[in-house]
């Protein structure tokens, strides 16, 4: 596994890679690093899919707001690559922040719309910071595929959006939520949990859970109904401050009618819930498939 810092490097690298073999893709997978199970099924993936595969780890600062986590988002540099080459990573992007942004940057990519509802409606600018940067590592890595997870659903959403408008040649491949055993999605802001909140968040997979049951009894649940009762259940735990709880059809994240049957559905219906204990924001969701 080759590590490079710079872009020039990793030019070279991608390419020497490359014409190693006659045909060969490049599978891409873009982080933020301190890495868990999340990022080692992208990265065995892409690994598995492709003959060469990219990781880049890049806590990236236009992607966070004045009092949100840059400062003290969590860093483990050895740990990252140890298991980035155990899940047969070939080529892996350490940039600093100068080689990224050498200047403030001029050029945005921004989606419109899809990214001012949900996590964009408290977190403004954060998709434009993620549009940014995704399109400067694809112009960087020129991959073929690239793999994100869809724990940050409507992230896959706006990234879909962004690669049809302007005609990038790469392949999106949203890849399942992996979770800890007792449901908790894995995220590398988990280590911010007390042992008291750690123990209350399994709310969030429980309700997303117990959707399934509600829906099996009562197929007909409108969309207002179903929100209800998971921001019932998660008021249940007292150290859950709800930031959202929202019922969007998929991939448009259009907002459905507050009266709309559940059973009704002929589109993909997300569920997408944002909560905080203390001061650690977590999400989760779930993705109800067209019944019709
Ligand atoms: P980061 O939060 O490090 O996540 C990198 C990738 O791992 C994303 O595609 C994310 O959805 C995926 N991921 C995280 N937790 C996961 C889990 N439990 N199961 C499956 N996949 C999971 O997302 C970012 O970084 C940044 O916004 C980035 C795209 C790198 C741009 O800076």
């Amino acid at each position: 596994m080759l590590v490079v810092r710079t872009i020039a490097e990793l030019r070279t690298a991608i390419q020497e890679n490359k014409s190693k073999q006659e045909k060969s893709t490049v599978g891409f997978v873009p982080t933020m690093g301190y890495l868990h199970e999340g990022h080692a099924s992208l990265m065995r993936r892409a690994a598995a899919e492709n003959e060469v595969s990219v990781l880049s780890i890049f806590v990236n600062p236009i992607q966070f707001g004045p009092n949100e986590d840059l400062d003290r988002y969590p860093r483990d540099e050895q740990r990252d690559l140890a298991l980035a080459e155990n899940c047969g990573i070939d080529i892996v992007f350490l940039p600093s922040v100068e080689m990224m942004y050498p200047q403030e940057t001029k050029t945005k990519v921004v989606v419109a719309q899809m990214t001012a509802s949900l996590c964009g409606a408290s977190r403004p600018g954060h998709f434009d910071g993620v549009t940014t940067v995704v399109s400067k590592l694809f112009h960087m890595v020129q991959p073929d595929r690239a793999y994100f997870g869809m724990k940050d659903a409507q992230q896959v959403a706006v990234l879909q959006q962004m690669v049809y408008d302007l005609n990038m040649s790469v392949e999106l491949v949203p890849c399942p939520i992996v979770r800890e055993e007792d449901g908790l999605a894995l995220s590398s802001r988990n280590v911010y949990l007390s042992e008291d909140e750690r123990a209350q968040a399994l709310v969030l997979s429980q309700s997303l859970q117990l959707v399934q049951e509600w829906l099996a009894v009562e197929p007909v649940l409108t969309t207002a109904a179903l929100a209800d009762r998971i921001r019932t259940y998660i008021n249940g735990s007292p150290l859950a401050e709800i930031e959202y709880v929202e019922v969007v059809a998929f991939p448009s994240l259009q907002p459905l009618a507050a009266s709309f049957p559940m059973s009704e559905r002929n589109t993909d219906v997300l569920i997408a819930l944002a909560v905080r204990f203390g001061t650690t924001r977590l999400i989760d969701n779930r993705l109800l498939q067209a019944v019709q």
